[in-house]
């Protein structure tokens, strides 16, 4: 830990002061093309052009070539799919039966789940990745070795046990009542204990009751500052099942609004196949949404309408999520390189600006960490990627013919990937280092 110790890392820094969807994009950014962060006690003390008079006894960490930007915000994401990215042929509902509720079953030992969290919280700070809202299984020891696991790290992670009272196999089946009491234990237990934070996770309405989705929102509403997270809206099929399941309810984000489940810190993934009154009632409630590319490609679940959804007359706070398993990617970089195919498919062009801000301080926004997490700035915790621009033969060949720094951006977020990933600093901490024997050392010295 460092304790008042100064450390400053030198390279060329991205940050943004504005949201890109409604402001002029040029006007959005600061860009230092030698910049000079300096860290003090896990937070960020200063950003600043490099000056020789600015280091007078401080450690300098020089990365050259390389731009640091506020670590990844992984807004969507099941760390017990590890194990099974890449399950091939199916559409949602089949793949859930095939895939994951086979997988998730493992998790009743804890023994396992530590070895996933594990290797999860080490692949995503390898991707640059510092914050994310993670799904773990029904099994409160799922939930137990995940945050142990960040604590090791002093990641600021969001997770939470999720909540299933039926249509999943029996194995996976708690109550309205258990699932209640055990979300508040571990709630009571994680919220706020370090940087961890407790996420109330209902699957989604149709592996829930009614009543456990009252519970959920009872929970959620009894405890002020915690998350609530669940999908909304994935597949046509889902929707017209939930349809059947929920015959009373107007819609799919009815069933929801009426369990008390949208607000401020409500996290709806996916939200592909959204009606205008949905967007409107995400704005006026304050919940957001994760834009899942990949997963939503890769699963054939459809286009998400992200110019739609930032519609700047009722914009919804939206961040990007990979969504693994179903998601194809730890890296944010490929997930944007899917988002922006997507824009394509809709029609409307996703800049690199709008992407970086995406996967940065429009992540801290959809999350509520606006104040903490997602810019390069002094205050501002000091979780941070260090990108290099030339990791591969190709991108380097590539940036040769690139004119300006918004176009090095682009031909990152296009051919780049964890490769890129140059350091990772976790509250000013370097958990990851591309270039040491061991990339990790860090949290190994810690175990
Ligand atoms: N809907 C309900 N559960 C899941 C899940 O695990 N992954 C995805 N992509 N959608 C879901
Ligand atoms: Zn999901």
């Amino acid at each position: 830990m460092a304790h008042n110790r100064l450390t400053a890392l030198r390279a060329m820094v991205l940050t943004f002061k504005h949201d890109p969807f409604h402001t002029d994009p040029a006007e959005s950014y600061t860009f230092y093309p030698d910049g000079l962060v300096v860290i003090q006690d896990g937070k960020i003390r200063s950003v600043s052009a490099y000056s020789c008079a600015a280091v007078v006894d401080i450690e300098v960490i020089e990365y050259p070539n390389c731009v640091i930007t506020a670590g990844f915000i992984d807004c969507h994401v099941h760390y017990p799919q590890t194990q099974m990215i890449g399950a091939f042929g199916e559409h949602l509902l089949e793949w859930l039966n095939q895939y994951t509720f086979i997988a998730e079953q493992q998790f009743s030992d804890k023994n396992h789940a530590k070895n996933v969290a594990a290797l999860f919280l080490r692949e995503l700070l390898r991707a640059g990745t510092t914050t994310a809202a993670v799904y773990c299984t029904v099994h409160p020891q799922s939930v137990e070795a995940f945050f142990e696991e960040s604590t090791r790290f002093n990641t600021r992670m969001i997770a939470g046990k999720v909540l299933m009272d039926r249509n999943a196999p029996e194995a996976l089946l708690d109550s309205a009542q258990t699932g209640y009491q055990e979300s508040q234990r571990l709630l009571q237990k994680w919220h706020g204990n370090g940087r961890q934070l407790y996420c109330i996770t209902p699957r989604f309405a149709p592996t829930s009751s009614e009543e456990q989705l009252a519970a959920a929102g009872r929970l959620w509403q009894e405890n002020p500052g915690t998350y609530m997270q669940t999908h909304l809206c994935e597949t046509t099929d889902e929707i017209a099942w939930v349809k059947q399941l929920f015959p009373s309810k107007k819609n799919y984000l009815d069933v929801y609004a009426h369990a008390g489940l949208t607000g401020p810190r409500a996290i709806f993934g996916h939200a592909v196949h959204m009606t205008e009154e949905d967007f409107c009632q995400c704005h006026q409630t304050g919940s957001a949404l994760a834009h899942c590319p990949t997963s939503n490609l890769f699963l054939g679940s459809g286009l998400f309408q992200l110019f739609t959804a930032k519609k700047s007359s009722r914009p919804v706070r939206t961040g990007l999520g990979t969504d693994l398993g179903a998601g194809t990617s730890f890296s944010q970089l490929q997930t944007l390189s899917d988002a922006y195919k997507v824009s394509a498919l809709n029609g409307t062009q996703l800049t690199a600006l709008h992407a970086f801000y995406m996967a940065t301080a429009g992540g801290a926004q959809a999350l509520y960490l606006e104040d903490k997490i997602g810019k390069v700035a002094a205050g501002y915790e000091a979780d941070l990627v260090v990108l290099d621009l030339a990791s591969s033969p190709l991108i380097d060949f590539r940036m040769k013919y690139t004119h300006d720094f918004v176009e090095k951006l682009f031909v990152l977020m296009t051919l780049g990937d964890d490769r890129c990933v140059r350091a990772t600093y976790v509250a000013g901490e370097r958990v990851y280092d591309r270039s040491r024997n061991d990339p990790f050392s860090y949290a190994t010295k810690n175990q």
